[in-house]
């Protein structure tokens, strides 16, 4: 096969259609109207503690999850390094085939063969005024009307002198603000200046207009609005910023994903390139970039504005444990599968060595000493690191010995997530399993893209793991409505719901499961490869699908000592429609009740209570359903599928409850020892 990215694509698919083949993805049909057991709780028994890690975020730059949307510049190629160096540029008043262009024309020149700074854009200016270079950002330049915008440009005056007009263009060139900058000096060097729009715009344009006959070089050429997230400047897009915090995240697993291994080992995910000076970090082609033949994204390539300091800043603004996934030296198996000789393999192990220097080690060391001129001399307390994504045989199992003995070595508090390949299920997954165990692995990564109905169906999936054995990691979980990646898959209520129904079942083995993330995270609305997603956004908005409100509710509910809550002495996995767990949050003094009701009828029982806590007379109950199944949320209606809490009363000791038809439900009661 030519492309070998096809294979993903393919495999993929059929291994999504496959698993839905075998579903029925209607939890009606699992629930008849079967009334609850006695369901029972005592507040006595502590099951284990719940893992500060357990509800986590995993981010990748796919879906222009990067550049295009968490890292806010809004220039797309501001540096001409793209392969094809002019993309995403324009010259309207330009012909660019006449050696006589009346107005002026631009090329790309190289500094250099290699290396971060390749290119740079020399312009010709012909005539005292006329010609313009636009830059259209990723998908068009969200505006909001008044904000300030801060333009830079990094550049050489060759000969003449040129004033750069800078505007601010909505989607029908009106010109929302403007801006001149005198350019002077033949040595390299930076000009800056702000402009704030009169109105807004959703898919605005960068305009610049030269005036003067001169030529000109230009490098860096750069737009970040000023809201970005705590106001950094260059930062992050605070409303994107503002969704992750608000799930109050127990850790950021980050850069990927497939864009850790790369289609070949060249165009792996190297986190050395990716910090220092923004302006020094070398592109790399996105992995996504042309990875699905049915969404192309030849404009996908990463600049690393948003980086490794970038990332573990982002964990810490956020509370979240930085979890960095480093290349084990395998590129993605779907594509080249090409492999580090063993023997070769030494720098992929320092890197991770460095990484860890990076993250902690004291302002005096190399890598420290890095970390503290990018402003953040103390440590990033970095406690987990993964090694490897999705990789799978004994090729893998070989080289995690080789990073588990060198970490530990040198960092034996360091945990080490190691990963049982694509599949939930199956020989490689059997495979890996079987031998991470046997080297004593301390957690294990696993990941299922699945229908909604095998979801319900697993709720008891690690009811019978080893307790002795390695922790779990689910890594990167979704349920897919139409198949693994179908560019038709939907955000909708009854992915959400299976995925609740599961959660509840990683809850209650929180003995065993420490870590959890959905995947992916976010999506452009215009910009995306793969669905479904958690957050969706467009240039200027962004909304939580029902999914994002799920994994909103379990985390902030997450209480911290588990129970064990049973139907008729068995945990409550969908006997009758209702799947449940239940917390202690020791710090609140409530007791935290997590119960889903996937059937289609209202559910009334009572929880009896045992155990010597005095139980309060008022609780609230938040809410999150819909009677659609196919219900989504949208740009024009992100609350369609919201939570909504309320007051409850109880008396003495058994809590009644009526929860309706696909419901998801959060229960906090509060108690007295
Ligand atoms: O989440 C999208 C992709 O799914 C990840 O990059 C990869 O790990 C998995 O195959």
């Amino acid at each position: 096969m030519k492309n070998k990215s096809m294979i993903f694509t393919l495999l993929a698919l059929l291994l999504g259609s496959q698993s839905l083949l075998k579903a029925n993805s209607n939890p009606d049909s699992l629930s008849l109207p079967l009334k609850p057991g006695q369901i029972a709780v005592n507040t006595d028994q502590i099951v284990a503690p719940i893992q500060p890690t357990m509800y986590g975020i995993f981010f990748e730059d796919i879906n222009f999850g990067a550049d295009g949307g968490l890292y806010a510049e809004l220039v797309k190629n501001r540096s001409f390094e793209f392969d094809s160096p002019m993309m995403g540029w324009e010259q309207p008043a330009s012909d660019r085939f006449s050696m006589n262009d009346k107005s002026g024309f631009a090329v790309p020149v190289k500094y250099a063969e290699s290396g971060a700074n390749k290119n740079y854009l020399n312009v010709k200016v012909n005539a005292a005024s006329g010609y313009r270079l636009v830059n259209s950002g990723f998908k068009g330049m969200g505006f909001k009307e008044g904000l300030r915008y801060d333009f830079s440009v990094i550049a050489k005056q060759e000969s003449g002198s040129t004033t750069l007009h800078v505007e601010l263009l909505d989607e029908n060139e009106k010109v929302l603000a403007t801006t001149a900058i005198a350019l002077g000096g033949n040595q390299w060097k930076e000009y800056t200046a702000s402009l704030k729009p009169s109105a807004r715009a959703m898919k605005g344009k960068l305009n610049i207009r030269f005036e003067g006959k001169s030529v000109v070089d230009l490098d860096v050429v750069s737009l970040f609005p000023s809201d970005t997230w705590k106001g950094r400047p260059k930062g992050l897009r605070a409303d994107l910023v503002q969704l992750l915090a608000d799930l109050h995240p127990g850790f950021l697993r980050f850069p990927g994903g497939c864009i850790v291994e790369g289609r070949t080992l060249a165009l792996r995910y190297q986190w050395k390139k990716t910090v220092g000076n923004v302006n020094d970090r070398e592109l790399l082609i996105n992995r996504w970039n042309n990875e699905f033949a049915h969404r192309p994204a030849p404009d996908y390539f990463q600049t690393f504005g948003l980086g490794f300091f970038e990332y573990f800043q982002l964990s810490e603004d956020i509370g979240a444990t930085p979890l960095p996934i480093l290349s084990c030296g395998m590129a993605c198996q779907f594509n080249t599968a090409e492999l580090v000789p063993m023997d070769e393999i030494d720098p992929y192990v320092q890197d991770a060595l460095d990484l860890i220097e990076f993250a902690n080690g004291p302002v005096t060391s190399t890598w420290g000493k890095l970390r503290s001129d990018m402003g953040h001399p103390a440590p990033f307390n970095l406690k987990f690191i993964g090694v490897g994504n999705e990789q799978w045989g004994p090729e893998y199992i070989s080289r995690y010995k080789v990073f588990e003995k060198a970490i530990h070595s040198k960092y034996p508090d360091v945990q080490i997530v190691s990963g049982a390949g694509p599949f939930p299920e199956g020989e490689m997954f059997e495979f890996g399993w079987e031998q991470l165990k046997e080297l004593n692995a301390q957690i294990v990564d696993e990941h299922y893209y699945r229908a909604p109905q095998w979801f319900l169906e697993n709720a008891n999936r690690y009811d019978s793991y080893d307790r002795r054995g390695p922790k779990i990691f689910a890594g990167e979980y979704a349920a897919q409505s139409v198949a693994i990646a179908s560019p038709d898959n939907k955000n909708n209520w009854d992915c959400a719901l299976g995925e609740a129904a599961f959660m509840t079942g990683l809850e209650r083995n929180a003995d065993v499961v420490y870590m959890t993330s959905y995947a992916p995270l976010f999506a452009h609305a215009e910009g995306w490869q793969w669905t479904p997603d958690l957050i969706w956004f467009n240039n200027l908005e962004s909304y939580g699908t029902p999914n994002y409100y799920v994994q909103k509710l379990f985390a902030n509910n997450a209480g911290n000592q588990l129970l064990r809550i049973t139907e008729d002495g068995q945990p409550v996995i969908g006997q009758s429609g209702l799947y449940a767990t239940a917390t202690l949050d020791e710090k609140a003094k409530e007791i935290v009740f997590k119960i889903v009701n996937a059937s289609a009828f209202e559910q009334s029982f009572s929880i009896n209570v045992s155990g010597k806590k005095t139980l309060g007379t008022k609780g609230t109950m938040t809410v999150l359903a819909n009677n659609n199944l196919n219900a989504v949320n949208s740009f024009e209606n992100p609350k369609s599928i919201y939570p909504t809490s309320k007051e409850v009363s109880f008396k003495g000791k058994n809590i009644s409850l009526s929860l309706v038809p696909k419901s998801v439900n959060v229960v906090r009661v509060p108690y007295k020892i």
